[in-house]
């Protein structure tokens, strides 16, 4: 029996993780890739403060340690003075992948202006793909539909495992050799 595909999934924000509010970021993104994915999969899930030594050391172990093929974040991606989550994402990263940052705020902004606030990035740490998303649980499935075409053949490409959607949701991309 094969064992499942690991999604970590982060939730980076002060308040939720000392209690004050509610996380609603994380289970929007467990949520979303319940209906997306058709593959075997399981999320391991981290809600930790905005400091950027403990997001670093949160990806690393999620990716290192715990064997997740996609992290994703949410929060902590805006301009203000304790929005520190793309520097401790590239402090991380062995390969930035600046494509995903600029279609998740090209689609934002068609719904929202203060989508251009967002400095959201993603890239390769090893065999993982680790993206950020922003703080509003609303934002969550609108900047995973702008990229999920894209994240299985990402991931067959740092040879990850292998990523299937259901194509009434996603269709999954995959370019035919030659
Ligand atoms: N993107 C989408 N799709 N929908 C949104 O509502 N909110 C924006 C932006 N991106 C938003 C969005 C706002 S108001 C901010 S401040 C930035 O994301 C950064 O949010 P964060 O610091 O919570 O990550």
């Amino acid at each position: 029996m094969s064992t499942p595909i690991r999604i970590g999934i982060v939730t980076i924000s002060d308040r939720a993780s000392s209690g004050v509010y509610q996380d609603l970021g994380g289970p929007a993104i467990q949520q979303y890739f319940t209906e997306v994915l058709t593959c075997d999969w399981e999320s391991v899930y981290r809600l930790i403060p905005d400091d950027q030594p403990g997001i670093e050391d949160t990806l690393r172990e999620l990716v290192d340690g715990q064997g997740c093929a996609l992290v994703v974040t949410t929060g902590g991606t805006g301009p203000s003075p304790r929005d520190v989550t793309p520097e401790a994402t590239r402090a991380v990263l062995d390969k930035e992948l600046e494509g995903f940052g600029e279609q998740m705020r090209a689609v934002s902004l068609s719904k929202v202006p203060t989508a251009i606030l967002s400095r959201q990035t993603a890239g390769v740490r090893g065999r993982s793909l680790i993206l950020n998303l922003p703080g509003k649980p609303k934002a969550i499935a609108e900047c995973l539909d702008a990229v999920m075409a894209a994240v299985p053949y990402c991931i067959d490409l740092i040879h990850g495992p292998y990523l299937t959607t259901d194509p009434a949701r996603i269709v999954a991309f995959r370019p035919k050799a030659g």
